[in-house]
Protein backbone atom coordinates (compact mmCIF):
# COMPACT_ATOMS: atom_id res chain seq x y z
CA UNK A 1 0.00 0.00 0.00
CA UNK A 2 1.24 3.62 -0.64
CA UNK A 3 -0.23 6.75 0.80
CA UNK A 4 -1.66 8.97 -2.29
CA UNK A 5 -0.66 12.02 -1.56
CA UNK A 6 -2.36 13.91 -3.95
CA UNK A 7 -1.35 18.17 -3.74
CA UNK A 8 0.62 17.15 -0.69
CA UNK A 9 3.83 15.46 0.50
CA UNK A 10 4.85 14.43 3.55
CA UNK A 11 6.89 16.83 4.21
CA UNK A 12 3.84 19.62 3.35
CA UNK A 13 1.70 16.94 5.52
CA UNK A 14 4.16 17.75 8.35
CA UNK A 15 4.21 21.27 8.43
CA UNK A 16 0.96 22.29 7.69
CA UNK A 17 -1.06 19.28 9.09
CA UNK A 18 0.82 17.11 11.77
CA UNK A 19 -0.11 18.15 15.25
CA UNK A 20 -1.77 21.36 13.94
CA UNK A 21 -5.44 20.46 12.09
CA UNK A 22 -7.41 17.25 11.02
CA UNK A 23 -7.39 16.17 7.22
CA UNK A 24 -9.31 14.45 5.15
CA UNK A 25 -7.35 12.32 2.07
CA UNK A 26 -9.81 10.87 -0.31
CA UNK A 27 -8.80 7.71 -1.82
CA UNK A 28 -5.24 8.24 0.38
CA UNK A 29 -4.55 4.32 0.81
CA UNK A 30 -4.02 2.57 -2.46
CA UNK A 31 -2.52 -0.56 -3.61
CA UNK A 32 0.62 0.17 -5.70
CA UNK A 33 -1.16 -1.68 -8.66
CA UNK A 34 -4.93 -1.67 -8.48
CA UNK A 35 -5.05 1.73 -6.89
CA UNK A 36 -7.80 0.76 -4.77
CA UNK A 37 -7.60 -0.13 -0.93
CA UNK A 38 -7.54 -3.85 -0.06
CA UNK A 39 -8.55 -4.99 3.23
CA UNK A 40 -5.96 -6.88 4.98
CA UNK A 41 -8.35 -8.96 7.10
CA UNK A 42 -12.17 -9.68 7.22
CA UNK A 43 -14.58 -9.20 9.92
CA UNK A 44 -14.14 -13.00 10.96
CA UNK A 45 -10.09 -12.96 11.15
CA UNK A 46 -10.52 -9.82 12.94
CA UNK A 47 -13.34 -11.81 15.64
CA UNK A 48 -10.57 -14.68 15.26
CA UNK A 49 -8.20 -12.28 16.81
CA UNK A 50 -10.32 -11.05 19.89
CA UNK A 51 -10.90 -14.56 21.02
CA UNK A 52 -7.72 -14.78 22.27
CA UNK A 53 -6.20 -14.33 25.73
CA UNK A 54 -3.06 -12.32 24.60
CA UNK A 55 -5.08 -9.39 22.44
CA UNK A 56 -6.74 -6.82 24.10
CA UNK A 57 -10.02 -6.17 22.45
CA UNK A 58 -13.41 -4.70 23.17
CA UNK A 59 -17.22 -4.73 22.07
CA UNK A 60 -18.83 -1.25 22.75
CA UNK A 61 -22.70 -1.23 22.00
CA UNK A 62 -25.73 1.30 22.86
CA UNK A 63 -29.37 1.08 22.54
CA UNK A 64 -29.66 4.84 22.78
CA UNK A 65 -27.52 7.93 23.21
CA UNK A 66 -27.21 7.47 27.00
CA UNK A 67 -27.37 4.01 27.37
CA UNK A 68 -23.78 2.65 26.25
CA UNK A 69 -22.42 -1.12 27.59
CA UNK A 70 -18.49 -2.08 27.14
CA UNK A 71 -17.21 -5.83 26.78
CA UNK A 72 -13.78 -6.47 27.21
CA UNK A 73 -12.35 -9.67 25.27
CA UNK A 74 -11.30 -12.38 24.73
CA UNK A 75 -15.01 -12.92 23.32
CA UNK A 76 -16.40 -16.58 22.42
CA UNK A 77 -19.62 -15.62 20.84
CA UNK A 78 -20.66 -12.61 18.95
CA UNK A 79 -24.29 -13.63 17.69
CA UNK A 80 -25.92 -11.55 20.59
CA UNK A 81 -24.85 -8.37 19.42
CA UNK A 82 -27.30 -8.54 16.37
CA UNK A 83 -27.02 -6.67 13.54
CA UNK A 84 -26.67 -2.94 14.79
CA UNK A 85 -24.87 -0.68 16.93
CA UNK A 86 -22.07 -1.91 18.10
CA UNK A 87 -18.30 -2.16 17.45
CA UNK A 88 -15.60 -4.58 17.96
CA UNK A 89 -12.41 -2.87 18.43
CA UNK A 90 -8.60 -4.92 18.43
CA UNK A 91 -5.54 -3.00 19.63
CA UNK A 92 -2.00 -3.86 18.06
CA UNK A 93 -3.27 -6.23 15.48
CA UNK A 94 -0.30 -5.24 13.59
CA UNK A 95 1.33 -7.78 15.96
CA UNK A 96 -0.77 -10.87 15.28
CA UNK A 97 -1.47 -9.67 11.52
CA UNK A 98 1.33 -9.66 8.98
CA UNK A 99 -0.98 -7.76 6.26
CA UNK A 100 -2.05 -5.32 9.43
CA UNK A 101 1.57 -4.79 9.52
CA UNK A 102 2.28 -3.75 6.39
CA UNK A 103 -0.62 -0.84 6.78
CA UNK A 104 2.34 0.87 8.95
CA UNK A 105 4.70 1.19 5.69
CA UNK A 106 3.78 4.03 4.03
CA UNK A 107 3.62 6.04 7.31
CA UNK A 108 7.82 5.29 7.53
CA UNK A 109 8.15 9.12 6.76
CA UNK A 110 7.66 9.26 10.69
CA UNK A 111 10.12 7.58 13.37
CA UNK A 112 9.27 3.80 14.45
CA UNK A 113 9.72 5.22 17.74
CA UNK A 114 6.81 7.48 17.20
CA UNK A 115 4.44 4.52 16.40
CA UNK A 116 2.44 2.92 18.69
CA UNK A 117 0.25 0.00 16.71
CA UNK A 118 -2.57 -0.19 14.52
CA UNK A 119 -5.93 -1.07 16.02
CA UNK A 120 -8.61 -2.19 14.40
CA UNK A 121 -12.48 -1.99 14.53
CA UNK A 122 -15.50 -3.96 12.80
CA UNK A 123 -18.66 -1.94 13.22
CA UNK A 124 -22.27 -2.56 12.24
CA UNK A 125 -24.81 0.03 11.63
CA UNK A 126 -25.04 2.71 14.30
CA UNK A 127 -21.70 1.16 15.83
CA UNK A 128 -18.99 3.63 17.29
CA UNK A 129 -17.68 4.72 19.97
CA UNK A 130 -19.27 7.88 20.25
CA UNK A 131 -17.56 11.27 20.63
CA UNK A 132 -14.17 11.57 22.30
CA UNK A 133 -11.20 12.87 22.40
CA UNK A 134 -7.69 11.18 22.21
CA UNK A 135 -4.19 11.81 23.25
CA UNK A 136 -2.35 10.99 20.55
CA UNK A 137 -2.40 11.12 16.87
CA UNK A 138 -4.15 9.01 14.66
CA UNK A 139 -4.36 7.90 10.93
CA UNK A 140 -8.37 6.27 10.48
CA UNK A 141 -8.54 4.64 7.22
CA UNK A 142 -11.55 3.37 5.86
CA UNK A 143 -11.46 -0.07 4.65
CA UNK A 144 -14.68 -2.05 3.92
CA UNK A 145 -18.32 -0.63 4.01
CA UNK A 146 -19.16 3.11 4.54
CA UNK A 147 -18.71 5.18 8.36
CA UNK A 148 -19.84 8.62 8.92
CA UNK A 149 -16.99 10.63 10.44
CA UNK A 150 -16.84 13.98 12.00
CA UNK A 151 -14.18 15.52 13.29
CA UNK A 152 -13.66 18.83 15.74
CA UNK A 153 -11.27 21.58 16.27
CA UNK A 154 -10.10 21.73 20.06
CA UNK A 155 -12.93 23.06 22.04
CA UNK A 156 -12.51 24.26 25.76
CA UNK A 157 -16.71 23.87 26.35
CA UNK A 158 -16.77 20.40 25.42
CA UNK A 159 -18.42 18.87 28.71
CA UNK A 160 -16.79 15.41 29.40
CA UNK A 161 -19.33 12.56 29.79
CA UNK A 162 -18.75 8.67 31.36
CA UNK A 163 -21.93 6.87 30.44
CA UNK A 164 -20.03 3.93 31.32
CA UNK A 165 -17.29 3.88 33.62
CA UNK A 166 -14.83 2.27 30.92
CA UNK A 167 -15.60 4.83 27.98
CA UNK A 168 -14.70 8.56 28.07
CA UNK A 169 -17.49 10.36 25.80
CA UNK A 170 -17.65 14.03 25.35
CA UNK A 171 -20.57 15.97 24.62
CA UNK A 172 -22.17 17.51 21.32
CA UNK A 173 -18.66 18.28 19.18
CA UNK A 174 -19.22 21.07 16.25
CA UNK A 175 -17.49 19.44 13.28
CA UNK A 176 -15.09 21.22 11.01
CA UNK A 177 -14.80 17.70 8.43
CA UNK A 178 -18.16 15.85 8.39
CA UNK A 179 -17.59 13.13 5.87
CA UNK A 180 -19.26 9.84 4.56
CA UNK A 181 -15.85 7.61 4.54
CA UNK A 182 -15.30 5.21 1.76
CA UNK A 183 -12.49 2.55 1.31
CA UNK A 184 -9.27 3.72 1.06
CA UNK A 185 -9.82 7.22 2.60
CA UNK A 186 -7.70 8.70 5.40
CA UNK A 187 -8.71 10.47 8.08
CA UNK A 188 -5.67 12.18 10.14
CA UNK A 189 -6.70 13.52 13.45
CA UNK A 190 -4.19 15.45 16.02
CA UNK A 191 -4.91 15.00 19.61
CA UNK A 192 -7.30 16.35 21.35
CA UNK A 193 -9.38 16.81 18.29
CA UNK A 194 -12.58 15.52 19.31
CA UNK A 195 -13.88 13.12 17.01
CA UNK A 196 -17.06 10.23 16.06
CA UNK A 197 -17.51 7.65 13.90
CA UNK A 198 -20.70 6.06 13.59
CA UNK A 199 -21.12 2.86 10.44
CA UNK A 200 -23.25 3.64 8.05
CA UNK A 201 -22.65 -0.55 6.97
CA UNK A 202 -20.86 -3.45 8.25
CA UNK A 203 -17.68 -1.05 8.27
CA UNK A 204 -14.14 -1.67 9.07
CA UNK A 205 -11.41 1.08 10.27
CA UNK A 206 -7.58 0.54 10.60
CA UNK A 207 -6.18 3.16 13.32
CA UNK A 208 -2.62 3.69 12.76
CA UNK A 209 -1.73 5.37 15.96
CA UNK A 210 1.16 7.29 17.62
CA UNK A 211 2.78 7.68 21.24
CA UNK A 212 3.81 10.53 22.73
CA UNK A 213 5.10 9.96 26.44
CA UNK A 214 4.56 12.13 28.83
CA UNK A 215 7.50 14.24 30.82
CA UNK A 216 5.96 12.25 33.80
CA UNK A 217 6.31 9.22 32.07
CA UNK A 218 9.78 10.33 31.14
CA UNK A 219 11.10 11.34 34.31
CA UNK A 220 9.62 8.20 36.32
CA UNK A 221 11.32 5.90 33.81
CA UNK A 222 14.79 7.83 33.91
CA UNK A 223 14.32 7.25 37.51
CA UNK A 224 13.87 3.50 37.38
CA UNK A 225 16.98 2.68 35.32
CA UNK A 226 18.88 5.30 37.85
CA UNK A 227 18.17 3.02 40.44
CA UNK A 228 17.95 -0.19 38.50
CA UNK A 229 21.94 0.28 37.64
CA UNK A 230 22.96 2.20 40.66
CA UNK A 231 23.48 4.67 38.87
CA UNK A 232 23.76 8.80 39.98
CA UNK A 233 24.30 7.58 43.99
CA UNK A 234 26.96 10.55 44.11
CA UNK A 235 26.21 13.14 46.91
CA UNK A 236 25.37 16.98 46.51
CA UNK A 237 28.89 18.55 47.40
CA UNK A 238 29.37 22.40 48.36
CA UNK A 239 32.98 22.83 49.35
CA UNK A 240 32.82 26.29 48.70
CA UNK A 241 30.02 27.34 51.06
CA UNK A 242 29.94 30.79 52.73
CA UNK A 243 28.31 31.63 56.67
CA UNK A 244 24.42 32.33 55.55
CA UNK A 245 22.73 34.80 57.87
CA UNK A 246 18.75 33.40 57.10
CA UNK A 247 19.81 29.36 57.85
CA UNK A 248 15.89 28.59 57.40
CA UNK A 249 16.23 30.11 53.85
CA UNK A 250 17.17 27.90 51.28
CA UNK A 251 18.82 30.54 49.07
CA UNK A 252 18.24 30.99 45.25
CA UNK A 253 22.11 29.76 44.30
CA UNK A 254 21.64 26.54 46.68
CA UNK A 255 18.28 25.87 44.21
CA UNK A 256 19.98 26.45 41.28
CA UNK A 257 23.32 24.33 42.28
CA UNK A 258 20.45 21.53 43.07
CA UNK A 259 19.21 21.53 39.57
CA UNK A 260 22.50 21.72 38.15
CA UNK A 261 22.94 18.70 39.94
CA UNK A 262 20.10 16.54 38.89
CA UNK A 263 20.35 17.87 35.55
CA UNK A 264 24.02 16.51 35.07
CA UNK A 265 22.80 12.84 35.14
CA UNK A 266 20.52 14.02 32.12
CA UNK A 267 23.63 15.42 30.27
CA UNK A 268 25.18 12.32 30.53
CA UNK A 269 25.04 11.18 26.83
CA UNK A 270 25.50 7.57 27.30
CA UNK A 271 23.13 6.83 29.59
CA UNK A 272 20.55 8.94 28.24
CA UNK A 273 20.56 7.69 24.89
CA UNK A 274 20.55 4.65 26.23
CA UNK A 275 17.62 5.29 28.23
CA UNK A 276 15.22 6.79 25.31
CA UNK A 277 16.50 3.91 23.22
CA UNK A 278 15.64 1.27 25.39
CA UNK A 279 12.52 3.35 26.76
CA UNK A 280 11.23 4.14 23.32
CA UNK A 281 11.89 0.40 21.67
CA UNK A 282 9.73 -1.54 24.17
CA UNK A 283 5.95 -2.27 23.11
CA UNK A 284 2.92 -1.28 24.94
CA UNK A 285 1.07 -4.63 23.64
CA UNK A 286 1.65 -8.21 23.96
CA UNK A 287 3.94 -9.74 21.19
CA UNK A 288 3.66 -13.16 19.66
CA UNK A 289 6.89 -14.17 20.93
CA UNK A 290 7.73 -18.01 21.82
CA UNK A 291 10.82 -18.43 23.19
CA UNK A 292 12.46 -21.82 22.12
CA UNK A 293 11.65 -24.78 24.61
CA UNK A 294 15.52 -25.59 23.78
CA UNK A 295 17.81 -22.59 23.31
CA UNK A 296 19.82 -22.73 20.42
CA UNK A 297 23.56 -22.45 20.60
CA UNK A 298 25.61 -20.65 17.98
CA UNK A 299 27.46 -23.98 16.67
CA UNK A 300 23.79 -25.45 16.33
CA UNK A 301 22.54 -22.22 14.29
CA UNK A 302 25.59 -22.62 11.67
CA UNK A 303 25.27 -26.17 11.37
CA UNK A 304 21.46 -25.51 10.97
CA UNK A 305 22.06 -22.85 8.04
CA UNK A 306 24.65 -24.87 6.39
CA UNK A 307 22.47 -27.79 5.95
CA UNK A 308 19.05 -26.29 5.16
CA UNK A 309 17.50 -23.52 3.22
CA UNK A 310 16.07 -21.56 6.47
CA UNK A 311 15.53 -17.96 6.98
CA UNK A 312 15.49 -16.01 10.00
CA UNK A 313 12.56 -13.29 10.91
CA UNK A 314 11.26 -11.05 13.27
CA UNK A 315 7.60 -11.39 15.03
CA UNK A 316 5.37 -8.83 14.10
CA UNK A 317 5.32 -5.33 15.44
CA UNK A 318 8.61 -5.50 17.02
CA UNK A 319 10.74 -2.60 17.27
CA UNK A 320 14.18 -1.91 16.94
CA UNK A 321 16.82 0.51 16.47
CA UNK A 322 20.17 1.33 16.12
CA UNK A 323 22.48 4.02 17.46
CA UNK A 324 24.10 6.58 15.93
CA UNK A 325 27.13 5.32 16.70
CA UNK A 326 26.56 1.49 15.40
CA UNK A 327 27.34 0.44 18.86
CA UNK A 328 24.30 -0.76 20.05
CA UNK A 329 21.05 -2.43 18.65
CA UNK A 330 17.81 -1.91 20.69
CA UNK A 331 15.28 -4.64 19.81
CA UNK A 332 11.77 -4.22 21.90
CA UNK A 333 13.64 -2.60 25.19
CA UNK A 334 16.26 -4.65 25.44
CA UNK A 335 19.90 -3.86 24.05
CA UNK A 336 23.23 -5.52 22.48
CA UNK A 337 26.50 -4.32 22.43
CA UNK A 338 28.16 -4.36 18.84
CA UNK A 339 31.55 -4.60 16.96
CA UNK A 340 32.32 -3.72 13.71
CA UNK A 341 31.93 -7.50 12.72
CA UNK A 342 28.47 -7.55 13.73
CA UNK A 343 27.18 -4.21 12.60
CA UNK A 344 25.62 -5.30 9.29
CA UNK A 345 23.60 -8.00 10.94
CA UNK A 346 23.01 -5.22 13.12
CA UNK A 347 21.52 -3.59 10.57
CA UNK A 348 19.04 -5.96 9.49
CA UNK A 349 17.84 -6.55 12.64
CA UNK A 350 17.14 -2.45 13.15
CA UNK A 351 15.36 -2.80 9.72
CA UNK A 352 12.98 -5.45 11.11
CA UNK A 353 14.22 -7.06 7.53
CA UNK A 354 14.60 -11.23 7.29
CA UNK A 355 17.25 -12.94 6.56
CA UNK A 356 17.17 -15.41 3.58
CA UNK A 357 19.32 -18.00 2.67
CA UNK A 358 20.87 -16.07 0.13
CA UNK A 359 22.60 -13.96 3.01
CA UNK A 360 22.73 -16.06 6.51
CA UNK A 361 25.32 -18.34 5.47
CA UNK A 362 27.93 -15.47 4.82
CA UNK A 363 26.29 -13.64 7.85
CA UNK A 364 26.59 -16.82 10.25
CA UNK A 365 30.27 -17.70 8.88
CA UNK A 366 31.11 -15.02 11.55
CA UNK A 367 31.18 -16.28 15.19
CA UNK A 368 30.24 -12.67 16.39
CA UNK A 369 27.17 -12.77 14.40
CA UNK A 370 25.94 -16.12 15.22
CA UNK A 371 26.46 -15.12 19.30
CA UNK A 372 23.81 -12.61 18.37
CA UNK A 373 21.62 -14.17 16.24
CA UNK A 374 21.42 -17.16 18.79
CA UNK A 375 20.67 -14.19 21.37
CA UNK A 376 17.76 -12.78 19.82
CA UNK A 377 16.37 -15.82 18.68
CA UNK A 378 16.83 -17.62 22.22
CA UNK A 379 14.79 -14.20 23.40
CA UNK A 380 11.90 -14.52 21.01
CA UNK A 381 12.32 -11.78 19.15
CA UNK A 382 13.20 -13.14 15.68
CA UNK A 383 12.60 -16.72 14.72
CA UNK A 384 13.49 -19.62 12.24
CA UNK A 385 11.39 -20.16 9.44
CA UNK A 386 11.96 -23.19 7.84
C1 LIG B 1 -12.85 3.37 15.46
O1 LIG B 1 -13.97 3.39 15.94
O2 LIG B 1 -12.55 2.66 14.50
C2 LIG B 1 -11.80 4.28 15.99
C3 LIG B 1 -12.09 4.70 17.33
C4 LIG B 1 -11.43 6.01 17.63
O3 LIG B 1 -11.82 7.01 17.10
O4 LIG B 1 -10.50 6.07 18.45
CO1 LIG C 1 -10.48 8.11 18.64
Amino acid sequence: MIINWGELTPQRFLSEYWQKKPLLIKKGMVDEFEHQFIDPLDANELAGLAMEEEIQSRIISHKNESDWSVEHGPFEHFDQYGEQDWTLLVQATNNWSAETNELLKPFNFIPSWRLDDVMVSFSTPGGGVGAHLDQYDVFIIQGEGKRHWQVALPDDSLVNLLPHPDLKQVSEITPVIDVITESGDILYIPPNHAHKGTAIENSLNYSVGFQAPSAQELWSAFADKLLDQDLATARFADPNRQPTKNPNVMSDADKQALKQFMLKELDNEAVFNDFVSSYLTKNHHQLDIVEPEDEITPQQLSKLVEQQLVSIEPVLGLKSHLNQDKTKVYINGDSFELCPKTQFLAIHLANNEPLHPEILPSLTACLKNNQLLTRVINMGYWYILD
